[in-house]
């Protein structure tokens, strides 16, 4: 009997073909991606890690493929072994780092693993603030870290720029274990250098960036990379601009050795310190489906097209951000630098982000409402919505169609207003008064779709 979920997918499958992915955090992954994700790695259970111990060059992909002795709590790890170990190799290569760990299962369990290797319960943690773009698990207390640490937080300034005089302020007086730069509706390149200034007026203070967002743009070359900067620690997920399957990663700089001996709490043990807080500190058995695709992942963003990729990326955004505010719109910051856009739309148009979403998803455009740095609270009805061309330039958009998305856009906020003076009450379900409205753009917004094929689709 077919599955009732058999047929759920294969709806999913339309919308995503029909419709056009803007939400910053999502992509499409190719084809290999996918396969090994769904291969038969998911069946074989390998706690622990494996061994490049005393290896010199073990970061060079052939030593990475060679049979090795492991540090595993199973049998039949021949294979698995080599997987993961091509994995880390070269998610190493690809962002300059001593070491990876490609554990973790979210990159919630990244930033989890890192706080856990590096604090103390009690110990202060200084990270943006979720209103400012901070993700929740930089220290919002419905989180369980904020629950065991002492998160401080900092915000952006006018121009939408990290407040980096408040950052230092606080540094300085709080002496943080961590400063944690990081963020998911932010706009700008950070001045790691800055940054790093500050830290080195701090005993044990280490540096760790969530680059969740922008770590395919690192990938890539068109932002800096914190690990060149002086940062110690780098987390990512590795499903968004990187563009592999769901998870997480931590790169780090220091010494690689045993996460079997007991390390001292240096900076030069951090990469043993964060492998025995992610197994066995935080997590069980790792997902060596999802390790293998990461492999793959990490593999498509060491080749060179990759670079286009990441460029065509921060090319759209710009571009839409321009197109966007020619139609009235108020952007966060004055526009992007990366790949994400973060809309004004109480002030632009008057009504609040949720209306818009909801509006934009009658037409196929998928996007989500965001609280502004200015909102105080209430993230079920944010004065925002944020947005991001890294899945929509996968599929091949270009410059010129960010023009047609920006029209589209203005004409749905239009729409949305007439919906709002006619009932402030409910808008949402005045927009129904509009169906054939919203149905013509959805068919404009269809065709354009079906010209870009979703990549496994
Ligand atoms: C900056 C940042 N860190 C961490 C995460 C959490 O990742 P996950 O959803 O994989 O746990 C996100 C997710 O959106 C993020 O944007």
């Amino acid at each position: 009997m077919k599955d009732l979920v058999f047929d759920l997918i294969k709806q999913e499958k339309v919308r995503q073909s029909e419709g056009l992915e803007l939400i910053p955090s999502e992509n499409y992954v190719s084809q290999a991606v996918l396969e090994a994700m769904g291969s038969i790695l998911t069946n074989k259970y390998s706690e622990g890690y494996p061994s490049f111990e005393g290896i010199p060059g073990w970061e060079e992909s052939q030593i990475a493929e060679e049979i090795l002795p492991n540090y595993r709590y199973y049998g039949g790890q021949v294979n698995i072994d080599r997987i993961e170990r091509l994995a880390i190799a070269r998610a190493c290569q690809l962002f300059h780092a001593d070491h990876a760990n490609v554990q973790p299962h979210s990159g919630a369990n990244a930033n989890e693993a890192v706080y856990f290797a590096w604090c103390n319960p009690g110990d202060k943690i200084l990270a943006m603030s979720l209103p400012a773009g901070g993700h929740l698990t930089h220290g919002s207390p419905v989180t369980r870290s904020a629950k065991i640490y002492n998160f401080i937080s900092y915000g952006v300034a006018a121009d939408g720029d990290i407040d980096y005089a408040e950052l230092e302020s606080k540094a300085l007086k709080e002496q943080p274990k961590i400063i944690l730069i990081g963020y998911s509706a932010f706009m700008k390149i950070p001045d790691f250098d800055r940054i790093a200034k500050i830290a080195e007026k701090i005993p044990d203070c280490i540096l760790m960036a969530d680059m969740a967002h922008v770590a395919g743009l690192i990938a890539g070359g068109v932002h800096p990379n914190p690990l060149d900067h002086g940062f110690h620690v780098m987390t990512t997920t590795t499903h968004k601009t990187l563009r592999g399957p769901r998870g997480g990663l931590i790169l780090s700089k220091g010494h690689v050795a045993s996460p079997l001996k007991k390390p001292e709490k240096t900076i030069a043990n951090l990469p043993i310190l964060i492998d025995r807080a992610v197994f066995p500190g935080t997590q069980g058995g790792p997902l060596e489906h999802i390790v293998a695709a990461k492999a793959v992942a990490f593999g498509e963003a060491l080749q060179p097209d990759f670079k286009d990729y990441a460029t065509k990326i921060v090319a759209n955004a710009k571009t839409l951000a321009t197109e966007l505010q020619k139609h009235d719109f108020i952007l966060q910051g004055g526009g992007t630098e990366n790949h994400l856009i973060l809309i004004n739309v109480k002030d632009s148009f008057g009504f609040d982000g949720k209306l818009y979403e909801i509006a934009l998803d009658k037409v196929g455009l998928t996007l989500n409402a965001n609280s502004l740095p200015t909102d105080k609270g209430g993230a079920f009805r944010p004065s925002g919505v944020r947005l991001g061309t890294p899945a929509i330039t996968t599929r091949g958009f270009n410059q010129n169609d960010m023009k047609t998305l920006a029209l589209w856009m203005k004409k749905v906020a239009n729409l949305c207003k007439k919906a709002y003076a006619k009932s402030p009450d409910s808008p949402e379900s005045a927009l129904d008064n509009f169906s054939d409205e919203f149905e013509a753009i959805h068919e404009e917004v269809r065709t354009l779709a079906l010209k870009y094929p979703v990549p496994g689709i």
